[in-house]
């Protein structure tokens, strides 16, 4: 199936590491251009902006902070700079909240700290939708992902915050796609249950890797890959009337 999506220009947040980069590494597999953002790391995030070809301009890699106003400007700033704007947005950079300690309550994060991390998360994911979607509308095409989590339908101990964060992500896809839908732009939201990144082998206990892999039906934790592939066709040409739609791929949990 072609997914239409050469020479189309893709901005993937967060992607270098975790599910980003595979969701970065999909959308250039397909002839796209990738503009993928990391945070700090930006040995890995260059390393991998030359794996998909940096020297050849198909791909770059850009700092985007959640907690900097500027640095969401200044990345999609630059993609419109160099290549003409942003045809497809998949929003995936998260800030992680801390764990709680245990025996600490929902209402013992103290407020400064839950309300910088739910304007972390959410401010500008928005925002940068604001910022690529004008130029979508311009071309009558478009596509946006946002990366929310089966938290946000499922509920998850001790992740209140994070579960609101991700949550308000379907609202905003939902009304969004009435102003998006007449002008060819398509936006939806990709839920992922527990997904086998790198960070998620090495920094979970095994046995709760064994207990999240008991409650799905298809026996398996999803990989990356498995998200990129959702992520993918609903961020393509492929879809050609899907739009407002919470997607949960989690090996039918
Ligand atoms: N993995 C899972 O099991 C799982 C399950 C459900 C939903 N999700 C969602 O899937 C998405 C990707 O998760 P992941 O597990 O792949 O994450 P990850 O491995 O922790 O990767 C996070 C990426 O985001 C960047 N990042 C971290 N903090 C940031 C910040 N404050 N501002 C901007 N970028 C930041 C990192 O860049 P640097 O390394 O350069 O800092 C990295 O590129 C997230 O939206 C997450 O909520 C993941």
């Amino acid at each position: 199936m072609d997914m239409g999506l050469k020479d189309r220009t893709v901005l993937v947040t967060g992607a270098s590491s975790g599910i980003g980069a595979d969701i970065a590494r999909a959308y250039a597999a397909e002839g796209a251009r990738v503009a993928l953002t990391y945070r700090g790391d930006s040995t890995a995030g260059q390393r991998l902006a030359r794996e998909l070809g940096a020297d050849r301009d198909t791909a770059m890699a850009l700092r985007y902070s959640l907690a900097e106003p500027e640095t969401v400007e200044s990345a999609v700033a630059e993609v419109t700079r160099r290549w003409g704007g942003v045809d497809v947005l998949v929003a995936n950079a998260v800030r992680w909240a801390p764990r709680r300690a245990p025996g600490e309550h929902f209402e013992d994060v103290p407020a400064g700290d839950w309300t910088a991390f739910l304007a972390d998360n959410l401010a500008p994911t928005l925002r940068t939708v604001q910022l690529t979607v004008a130029g979508m509308r311009k071309r009558s095409w478009g596509r946006i992902v946002l990366i929310s989590s089966h938290v946000a339908l499922d509920g998850h101990r001790g992740q209140e915050f994070y579960g609101a964060a991700k949550s308000a992500l379907h609202g905003f896809a939902r009304s969004l796609a009435w102003d998006l839908g007449p002008d060819g732009v398509l936006v939806n939201v990709v839920c992922p249950g527990l997904t086998a990144t790198e960070r998620v082998r090495g920094g979970l206990p095994a046995e709760v890797r064994e207990r999240e892999t008991r409650l799905t039906p298809t026996g398996r934790l999803s990989s990356p890959e498995d998200i990129a592939g959702a992520v993918l066709f609903l961020g393509s040409a492929a879809n050609g009337n899907t739009t407002g739609q919470i997607v949960t791929v989690a090996g039918g949990r």
